[in-house]
């Protein structure tokens, strides 16, 4: 199967070389603006086959959408990351008409391509990628739910290693819904799980906040350390949207979907509970929130909404 990554940045190159180590894809076009970017990272990854055992061909083009024909996963990135103190909602004037100058090149040369977004902000992004595209909703895939549930795990394996719990992220069970945003993300404590045992016993309120109150901030945090935003799981993130996709695994996956009447919300992409599999979302899976928690996703509802309104002119 073929795979294009649309952006050579660092998020853009990270799911190409996560893809090529996983090797299910037989090749990944890298694609970029930038002259040269997308061939020597390209190049760079094709030089550790060898050493890291995989056989994908990744191909760097710059601008030559012409390379991307045929892609049955198409991965956007495009667009200018968060500074330290800005929040992704401050990239929505750019990263609109970037992410739609995309979609539109993306969509002339892979026409029955599945669209996972990673560009920010988000939501709005893939709300703008499925009407300006007029895709069917279970092809246009926002990623911020399996990135912000992997932080969740992180810390509830931090809070749990405090508490006395011997823990590493791959031990709990966590999931993120609601906006890919600082404040209206809704990790669901209530349902997490340390190897089946409900975290709600094991931690206190106070430890459980802060695991809550870390994860929203999650990508934040890593852009005040690092000066421009994360990549490693962000990238690690997208590319296991693509596995899922690839191997028709129906995983349930937190995602950026269009929910037309699901949680009771119609014309809008926020993420909730997702199968994942070769038609993309196959299945959107409605589950109990705590009261606390409906009441804060009916808040990120509210927020993702706002958000889409700014998009203005770039939906017409
Ligand atoms: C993050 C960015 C990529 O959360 O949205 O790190």
């Amino acid at each position: 199967m073929k795979v294009t990554v649309v952006g050579a940045g660092n998020v853009g190159a990270t799911v190409a070389n996560v893809l090529a180590t996983k090797g299910f894809a037989s090749e990944v076009v890298l694609i970029d603006i930038k002259e040269g970017l997308s061939e020597g990272k390209a190049m760079d990854i094709m030089q550790t086959s060898h050493m890291l055992n995989f056989d994908t061909t990744v191909k760097g083009v710059t601008n030559n959408y012409a390379a991307t024909a045929g892609s049955q996963v198409v991965v956007i990135t495009s667009g200018i990351p968060r500074k330290p103190g800005m929040s992704r909602e401050d990239l929505i004037g750019t990263n609109a008409k970037i992410v739609k100058s995309v979609v539109d090149q993306i969509l002339e040369f892979s026409p029955d391509a599945i669209l996972i977004i990673i560009s920010n902000p988000m939501d709005a992004m893939t709300y703008l990628t499925l009407k300006d595209s007029k895709l069917p909703r279970n092809r246009v895939i926002g990623q911020g739910g399996m990135l912000d549930s992997s932080r969740f795990r992180y810390y509830l394996a931090e809070a749990l290693n405090e508490a006395g719990y011997p823990a590493t992220p791959t031990d709990v069970d966590g999931m993120v819904v609601g906006g890919h945003s600082d404040k209206t993300m809704v990790p669901l404590a209530s349902i997490a799980t340390y190897r089946g045992i409900p975290v709600t016993q094991l931690l206190s309120k106070e430890a459980l906040d802060k695991a809550v109150e870390a994860t929203k901030v999650g990508g934040a945090t890593c852009t005040k350390l690092l000066g421009t935003s994360a990549w490693y799981a962000p990238g690690a993130a997208a590319a296991a949207l693509v596995e899922a996709i690839a191997l028709d695994a129906k995983k349930l996956i937190p995602c950026c979907v269009y929910l037309d009447g699901e949680y009771g919300e119609k014309d809008l992409c926020i993420g909730v509970p997702v199968i994942l599999g070769k038609e993309g979302c196959e299945k959107i899976v409605e589950i109990q929130f705590s009261d606390e928690e409906k009441a804060k996703f009916d808040e990120s509802v509210q927020a993702a909404r706002n958000t889409n309104s700014k998009l203005g002119d770039a939906l017409k």
